[in-house]
């Protein structure tokens, strides 16, 4: 069933509008002729392409990994549009390298980043949102959260804590007219790879064939990524439109080929363990 609200134009807040997936989404936000909050750390590198839509674009600061910050962007955004429709939680980079590589400083600040920053936005816009009796938050995790690589371990905990943390506010907040999506992204052609991925702190030559091998991958794939941008962020505007809020909204073909194995492996574990669990439980009825 559509949405009543559709022709409606929305307002967007989105995180993370510097490059890649936030500013293709941004971009495509506002040809849908939405009105639109792009954030970013360093907003005035991207003055004169919001200058272009003035009265649907508003530009604010925003690193999501500051909490008073997160609650002056919002309040400033309602003031500006009114009403807040969608809250995208973008802004995010990865952490590669064997989990005994990365220090404990570093495993922090990707938590910080990657799941508290999208926390301090949820926390920010929930109240809104349940004002409204409407609204739809649209969180970017990844292929990693789903079924992980050895070397991606810190960032893929943190946007699976991200996946369980939204599967909660989804159960919490339908009945009062709030939706929630994950997006999950296979590999996009944006800035990931070269620009928004910190090295562990040391190299051990004992994990060169696992994590070592999987940042090779990663060097040789960058800038070959199947993944368009534009595409992606297509897709999510003609979602959001729809009315239709799937909780999982897979990107690209190598993330629907990651669903299916992760489903067929968790339904292999079920089965293999059937026996033994069912014998760890009190007999039936006492
Ligand atoms: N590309 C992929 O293959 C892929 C796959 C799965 C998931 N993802 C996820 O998609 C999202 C977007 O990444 P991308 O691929 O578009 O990479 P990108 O082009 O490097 O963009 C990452 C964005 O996140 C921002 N950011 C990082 N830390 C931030 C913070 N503390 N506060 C605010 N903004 C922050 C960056 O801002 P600055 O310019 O200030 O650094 C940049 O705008 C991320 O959450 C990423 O984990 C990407």
């Amino acid at each position: 069933m559509s949405d009543p609200t559709s022709a409606r134009p929305r307002t967007w807040f989105i995180t993370g509008c510097s490059s890649g997936l936030g500013r293709a989404l941004a971009e495509a936000a506002l040809n849908a002729g939405d009105c639109v909050v792009a954030t970013a750390r360093q907003p005035m590198a991207l003055a004169a392409w919001a200058a272009t839509v003035p009265e649907r674009c508003l530009l604010l600061p925003l690193d999501v990994t500051d909490a008073p910050q997160v609650q002056a962007a919002v309040a400033a955004a309602i003031t500006r549009f009114g009403r807040l429709d969608v809250v995208a939680n973008n802004a995010g980079y990865g952490l590669l390298g064997a989990v005994e590589e990365c220090d404990d400083a570093q495993i922090r600040r990707c938590f910080e980043t990657n799941f508290f920053g999208a926390l301090n936005v949820i926390q920010a816009v929930l109240p809104r949102f349940r004002e409204q009796r409407a609204g739809h938050l649209v969180n970017l995790t990844a292929a990693a959260a789903i079924a992980n690589y050895p070397g991606f371990g810190a960032y893929g905990a943190a946007k699976a804590a991200l996946e369980a943390l939204s599967e909660s506010v989804r159960a919490e907040m339908a009945l009062l007219g709030v939706k929630v999506t994950l997006v999950e992204p296979g590999p996009f052609r944006t800035e990931f790879i070269h620009r928004s991925l910190e090295r562990a702190s040391q190299r051990i030559p004992d994990y060169d064939r696992t994590s070592g091998k999987f940042a090779a991958v990663l060097k040789a794939i960058d800038g070959k990524q199947p993944g368009d941008p534009a595409q992606a962020a297509a897709a999510i505007v003609a979602m959001v439109h729809s009315g239709r809020a799937p909780f999982r909204f897979p990107l690209g073909r190598y993330m629907v080929k990651k669903l299916r194995d992760r489903a067929a492996e968790l339904a292999k574990a079920a089965e293999e363990g059937e026996a033994v669990a069912a014998a760890a439980d009190f007999p039936a009825g006492t």
